[in-house]
């Protein structure tokens, strides 16, 4: 088996996928030649309360407008549960898997889920929160965190997830960005058997930031039973307010191009940005690309494995597998606790059919050799997934020879926050696969590549990644910066969405997604902005300046690599780069935290003043061949003594 081989479509997908090979060629060209008609009839998919008559309205330029099934109203809860209770009220829509295999799992039909959000709509309206206020939601992956999206959608509250793993600075930025009414969170969160003090980390966000005033309620969920405070007036049990209401509550008729969610994301420069997501567009996008990417089938049980924090849970956990009456599995844990079988047992136990998954957990689990997997049936598992970076060949290799048996396809998917679904990935009964890439746009997608002048390139190219037509899941803005929206995304190529991502197109027509082009890496499939860590190691007393990079590694594909040149006076040494790494994780967590951080007596710049970031990088990949033209530096020698003092562990 070789990297390069390819892997044709089984016979038996080939005549059984929802999409073929001859019916991909003309659904695509038919997306592209005629979206309207295209996207009209694919709109139909879901209950609209009055239905759609204009489907698309798009411009990518001047002020960039993105509307779609303008005219449409629905309530995204009632298309993901109320629609399913005629049908498959008593069939589980999430399956709950906990952090510990001794822990009971849970298995909640769509009936009891229904039950559930109308309650958790009710207590939100007794607390006042109304349509279009923005709700935070601090949660560990339980089934309450599904819940609270849904009840949010339900009453038209805006919600905003932000990761578990956020520290109370991070959390205190995202409530106050986007002037939160509530937070809903958790009293502990539970990974790998340790606890996670999320109440407490909301307490601190909210206490030692004034701007986060706005919140008037806390909605605590008694999850491990951890102790904690409770500021009387503002937290209440959320157990105890659910149980004073009806389990029924109507849903609120939004507009499709009303916001569904604002969901924060890493950029190059500055501060993340509220990545706004629509209702209509943003569902009818979800839904789709999970069914056909997938080839979801009706009874199935699907596994993603990515955290609600993220935009995959949102789109591939929550929307689109609910709004399709999916059993959708979601796990509390981590891949390796209690030890390396977890996934492989949890999918016996479950018996689940499609699994997706991260690079970085494949790689980590690879690391551990075949045993812990082969020890284990995965005789249900019919589809693979994989999405976060790119994933190398021996990764995928590993993937589909040993988690798969050689006998299950992989769709490696690639997408972004900002896409709200699957731009380019196999439709696996479709597309033969090549390990590595991410194969061939859906329907609607029009990817371009340029060249650094803006140039469009034909045939075998490689180059920049634009995309230029919209499609319905796109982002409509970034919350409250519309400016910033057009900048960052339509500005570098006019016309065009351009997507951060260097990118190659093979003489078959496949793409091969390269990695970011900007200063944004990718560490263990979480994006992290360069600017945002150098800006929280520079708030250290004893850091003068910070240059942070990305270099490859083993596991998490991308590793932090950073440059600190300290105050005059202070010294560098172990203590205070773990002072330096603590730090981090309180102003960021633990995700931004450096895999490497130098102490460099200077860093590398122009005369202007300008940090050469390309010689940075070179050193961190420990490539000192290729540093290009350093006569620029105002003081080349520099180079050199970050070279013998670079970093190895
Ligand atoms: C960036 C987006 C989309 C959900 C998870 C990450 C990289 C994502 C792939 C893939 C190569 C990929 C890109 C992209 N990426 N999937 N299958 N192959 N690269 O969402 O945090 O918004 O990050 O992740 O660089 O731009 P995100």
């Amino acid at each position: 088996m070789t990297a390069s081989e390819i892997f044709p479509v089984p016979a038996e997908l080939a005549a059984s996928a929802h999409v073929n090979a001859a019916r991909y060629q003309e659904l695509y060209d038919r997306s592209l030649s005629d979206p309207e008609g295209y996207w009209g009839e694919v709109g139909q998919r879901l209950d609209w309360i009055k239905p759609y008559t204009e489907v698309k309205s798009t411009s990518f330029s001047g002020d960039v407008k993105i509307r779609w099934y303008e005219d449409g109203t629905l309530n995204v809860s009632a298309n993901c549960l109320d629609r399913h209770l005629a049908t498959r009220g008593d069939q589980v829509a999430i399956l709950w898997e906990p952090d510990s295999p001794e822990t009971p799992h849970r298995a909640i039909t769509y009936r009891e889920m229904h039950g559930e959000v109308c309650r958790l709509a009710n207590v939100l309206k007794a607390r006042g929160v109304k349509r279009g206020d923005r709700v935070t939601i601090y949660l560990p992956m339980i089934p309450e965190a599904a819940y609270a999206m849904l009840a949010c959608a339900r009453i038209g509250a805006v919600h905003s997830v932000v990761f578990g793993g956020f520290s109370p600075e991070a959390l205190a930025g995202r409530i106050e960005d986007c002037g939160s009414a509530c937070v809903i969170t958790s009293d502990e969160g539970l990974r790998g058997g340790k606890p996670v003090p999320l109440k407490a980390n909301a307490d601190q966000a909210l206490s030692t930031h004034a701007a986060t005033a706005h919140v008037h309620t806390v909605l605590v969920v008694r999850h491990t039973g951890g102790k904690v405070e409770m500021t009387p007036g503002r937290d209440v049990w959320y157990d105890e307010e659910c149980a004073k209401v009806a389990a029924d509550c109507p849903p609120e008729e939004m507009s499709a191009e009303d916001p569904l969610f604002i969901l924060y994301t890493s950029g190059s420069t500055g501060k993340p940005k509220g990545v706004l997501h629509s209702s209509g567009g943003y569902l009818v996008y979800a839904a789709l690309t999970h069914e056909l990417v997938f080839d979801y089938r009706p009874g199935e049980v699907y596994w993603c494995t990515a955290d609600v924090g993220w935009v995959t849970g949102h789109s591939y956990i929550v929307y689109g597998p609910l709004a399709n009456g999916a059993t959708s599995l979601m796990f509390e844990g981590v891949p390796t606790y209690p030890d390396a079988s977890r996934f492989w047992q949890a999918i016996d136990k479950h018996q689940v059919n499609i699994f997706y998954t991260a690079p970085t957990a494949i790689r980590a689990l690879m690391r551990e050799g075949d045993s812990p997997v082969t020890s284990t049936s995965r005789a249900s598992l019919r589809l693979l997934g994989s999405v976060g970076e790119p994933i190398n060949p021996e990764a995928w290799l590993w993937y589909h020879r040993v988690v798969g048996d050689g006998r299950c396809p992989i769709v490696d998917t690639w997408w972004q926050t900002e896409t709200g679904g699957i731009l380019i990935s196999p439709l696996p009964g479709a597309m033969a696969l090549k390990p590595g890439s991410a194969t061939k746009p859906f329907f609607g997608i029009k990817p371009v590549i340029v060249d650094a002048e803006g140039v469009p390139l034909e045939g075998e190219a490689e180059g920049n990644l634009c995309i230029a037509e919209s499609w319905p899941g796109q982002m409509r803005t970034i919350y409250g910066d519309h400016k910033r929206f057009v900048e960052t995304y339509f500005s570098t190529y006019k016309g065009m969405y351009f997507t951060g991502d260097g990118c190659r197109r093979d003489a078959d027509g496949y793409y091969w997604i390269t990695g970011r082009v900007d200063d944004v890496v990718n560490v263990s499939g979480h994006r992290m902005g360069t600017a945002e860590v150098e800006s929280a190691l520079v708030a250290h007393p004893k850091v003068a300046e910070a240059a942070v990079v990305g270099y490859p590694h083993d596991i998490k594909g991308q590793g932090i690599y950073a440059y600190v040149t300290l105050m005059e006076g202070e010294e560098g040494s172990d203590a205070l780069r773990a002072e330096l790494a603590k730090w981090v994780r309180q102003e960021i967590g633990p995700i931004a935290v450096p895999d490497l951080l130098q102490f460099a007596p200077g860093l590398p710049k122009t005369r202007s003043g300008k940090i050469m970031r390309r010689i940075l990088r070179k050193i961190a990949e420990n490539d000192y061949a290729n540093l290009g033209d350093i006569s620029t530096l105002a003081d080349p020698a520099v180079v050199q003594s970050l070279i013998d003092n670079r970093q190895n562990r």
